[in-house]
């Protein structure tokens, strides 16, 4: 169903060449709460009228914390989405098995990468940062969809931390990010790399099984998917304006908070939706599933732009 180049061995593979061990990645490392930790393409801060300078870097901070801890949170439901889907294939092509396994155990490492990071940003912000969840509860209410609803919105998360990367983090000398920061997403990277791979042939396995009338069933469970993401994004917005206050020891005016919250809504959903619902990749693959599909899904990408 789906036109690309990937197969399991070559992602298998190159899986196995670019593989990192956790504690070479944050056995003494620590922060620099001096510097940004997210480019400002997604932090969308330096436009907020209503802050200062080191107020600004301040709600960067808390949108790199949220950044990770919120890749955490969805890793949650992708792993045992992952698992399953595993199991399905178990007897079938080696390959396959093998290439999904280490999908599951890399995703695994990184939802343990991510809690550290979260401890290890707790531990030097100074103030507390509140965040949404249960992850649990989070994963579940995403898990209770079609496989392909699942698979589609993992495919895209999955191609806009591609996206992030290259666009944003790497070769990002401007910004002057925090190193560790920087390091966090460049490993992250190089393995969702063969993830968003991964997603391609899954999706393209699932779907391919299915009548079109399910298809866009699953189309429909994607963009509810969505929904919930961007519900919880809007709770976020609210929770980084108290995180916000507490860390610059000021009350914000029902003004100063209308203003943070909408910008920080524009640079949730572009973060978060727009920028994975949009990319050429995840675009191609949706167009080729059903064209009304993808004709329903640019409708979505357009009210919340
Ligand atoms: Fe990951
Ligand atoms: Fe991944």
């Amino acid at each position: 169903m789906l036109s690309h180049t990937y197969d399991y061995r070559t992602t298998l593979e190159t899986s196995q060449r670019v593989n990192w061990k956790l504690e070479d990645v944050i056995e003494g490392r620590s922060l620099d709460f001096a510097r940004p930790f997210l480019p400002e393409s997604l932090a969308g801060v330096n436009g907020i009228r209503c802050l200062t300078a080191a107020e600004k870097l301040k709600l960067n901070q808390i949108r790199g914390f949220t950044y990770l801890y919120l890749f955490g949170l969805v890793e949650e439901y992708i792993l045992p989405a992952v698992i399953e889907h595993a199991e399905g294939s178990v007897h079938g092509d080696d390959y396959e098995m093998r290439a999904l396994l280490r999908f599951a155990e890399e995703e695994a490492k990184h939802i343990q990468l991510f809690k550290w990071f979260v401890r290890e940003f707790e531990r030097g912000f100074g103030t507390p940062c509140g965040a949404i969840g249960p992850a649990k509860a989070i994963a579940a209410a995403i898990l209770n969809h079609s496989r392909l609803g699942v698979f589609l919105a993992t495919l895209h998360i999955e191609w806009f931390t591609q996206k992030h990367y290259l666009e944003s983090v790497k070769d990002n000398a401007a910004e002057r990010l925090d190193p560790l920061f920087c390091s966090l997403l460049k490993h992250h990277w190089l393995e969702e790399s063969q993830h968003a791979k991964l997603d391609t042939l899954i999706v393209d396995k699932i779907a391919s099984a299915l009548e079109p009338a399910k298809v866009e069933e699953g189309i429909d469970d994607y963009m509810d998917i969505g929904k919930i993401l961007d519900s919880g994004l809007g709770a976020q917005v609210q929770l980084d304006l108290e995180s916000l206050q507490n860390a610059i020891g000021r009350t914000l005016s029902a003004a100063e908070k209308a203003e943070i919250t909408q910008a920080q809504t524009k640079a949730y959903r572009w973060t978060f939706l727009s920028s994975g619902m949009t990319h050429p990749n995840f675009d191609k693959s949706l167009r080729e599933l059903s064209a009304r599909g993808h004709e329903r899904v640019g409708e979505l990408a357009r009210a919340i732009a």
